[in-house]
């Protein structure tokens, strides 16, 4: 909408540039998007002007105009860059180009990949370490080097003066909302951001651990993410993350599957009344029509995955088979797995299943092929494998 132009300061003189982006239903081509996201750039005033981050290269235009109704362009002396993916890093050039004397401000990882993903000239770099300072003039930008989250290159900025920090990924959630702030957006935060953290932060959850630690010694009072809303209840986010991320897994599992005539389908039946009956909670995912997203989120804190995939010309079914892969992606904190399988004249699925499951480090706790539909018999054997999941999961937690 020509003439409309929203900034946010989201603490004295710094302000939230961002743009929403409504309409997008697919992230990285693997992570849907119901709600859209948003991509969160900020601008921070002092004598001198920092822009930290930038946004999706279709918004250019938008982050140009919002900077440009709080300061001249020319006067960016800093474009700080927390991550180099080009949804936050893709209008770099172009706000350059607008700041002829800007440096560009980067982790020792991210220059090269400045220079090739960005175009951004080794002279205009200014590369920064954990605990370097820049001084604004009246604010006062600290760096912490926090890698991998999401690509290695990560940092973290703070403005020290008012205890914001700028998170990058960390802390995200791709949610579009025309208000800012995680307390005017509601309870349908949370679970976004833990759609958010399981996709993007979970399987590289060992330097979540350690970035989480990061962010807790800065002490925010504000912690302002690249996607999503900005946070000025912190301790609502760094609490979430805190048990997503160290707190105890659920009496839960987690079961995907793929039926061709119902049979699979009949054993997953039988394994998750078992394990209700067992006091055990199954989430149930028909690989056919799951969402991703959903998957992760509930892999946050499952104890266990049971894996149910037909034999098809003597290899797991391919839907099936992308459960494996995406377990692979995900590296979820459960380690256990069962797997239940149906063939109509020949088997294999399990065994190669099998091999991939030990090959992620997962312990296979049963496994159960069958020919056609279950006979009264093998639904005892998947009942039994109930039981033997559910007891194994209580036994675990120490139930
Ligand atoms: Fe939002 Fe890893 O980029």
């Amino acid at each position: 909408m020509p003439g409309i132009c929203k900034t946010v300061e989201i603490a004295p003189k710094v302000y939230w540039v961002g743009v929403e982006d409504w309409h997008k239903r697919l992230f990285d081509c693997l992570v849907p998007l119901p709600y859209g996201t948003s991509y969160n750039s900020y601008l921070v005033i002092g004598n001198k002007v920092a822009l930290v981050d930038t946004v999706h290269p279709n918004f250019g235009d938008e982050l140009l105009r919002k900077i440009a109704s709080l300061t001249e362009l020319v006067k960016i002396d800093y474009v700080v860059m927390n991550h180099a993916e080009p949804d936050h890093a893709g209008s770099i050039s172009r706000v350059m180009a607008q700041a002829p004397a800007a440096k560009l401000v980067l982790t020792s990882k991210a220059a090269p990949i400045a220079r090739k993903l960005h175009g951004v000239e080794e002279g205009r770099m200014m590369v920064v370490k954990d605990g370097d300072y820049i001084e604004l003039g009246g604010k006062t930008l600290k760096f912490v080097e926090s890698p991998w989250v999401h690509w290695p290159e990560t940092m973290f900025t703070q403005v020290i003066d008012d205890k914001v920090l700028f998170s990058g990924d960390f802390f995200g959630a791709h949610l579009a909302s025309d208000v800012l702030f995680d307390d005017e957006v509601g309870d349908i935060l949370l679970p976004h951001a833990r759609t958010y953290y399981a996709l993007i932060m979970m399987p590289l959850i060992f330097m979540a651990d350690k970035a989480l630690e990061k962010a807790k010694a800065c002490r925010p009072a504000v912690i302002a993410p690249s996607h999503g809303p900005v946070y000025r209840n912190p301790e609502r986010i760094m609490s979430a993350y805190e048990k997503w991320i160290r707190g105890p897994l659920e009496k839960k599992a987690v079961m995907l599957y793929v039926s061709m005539y119902g049979a699979t389908e009949k054993l997953a039946e039988a394994i998750k009344s078992s394990l209700s009956a067992e006091g055990v909670n199954t989430v149930p995912f028909n690989l056919v029509s799951a969402d991703p997203g959903h998957i992760a989120s509930e892999m946050v804190d499952s104890s266990a995955v049971l894996l149910g995939v037909p034999t098809l010309l003597g290899n797991p079914h391919p839907v099936g088979s992308s459960a494996l892969t995406l377990l692979k992606y995900l590296r979820p904190r459960a380690k256990c797995a069962a797997i239940f399988s149906s063939y109509g004249w020949s088997g294999g699925a399990v065994n190669i299943i099998r091999t991939q499951l030990d090959g992620l480090g997962f312990k296979i706790l049963d496994t159960l092929e069958i020919q056609g539909p279950p006979t009264r018999e093998e639904t005892e054997k998947a009942v039994e494998m109930g039981k033997k999941i559910a007891a194994w999961i209580k036994e675990s937690r120490g139930v």
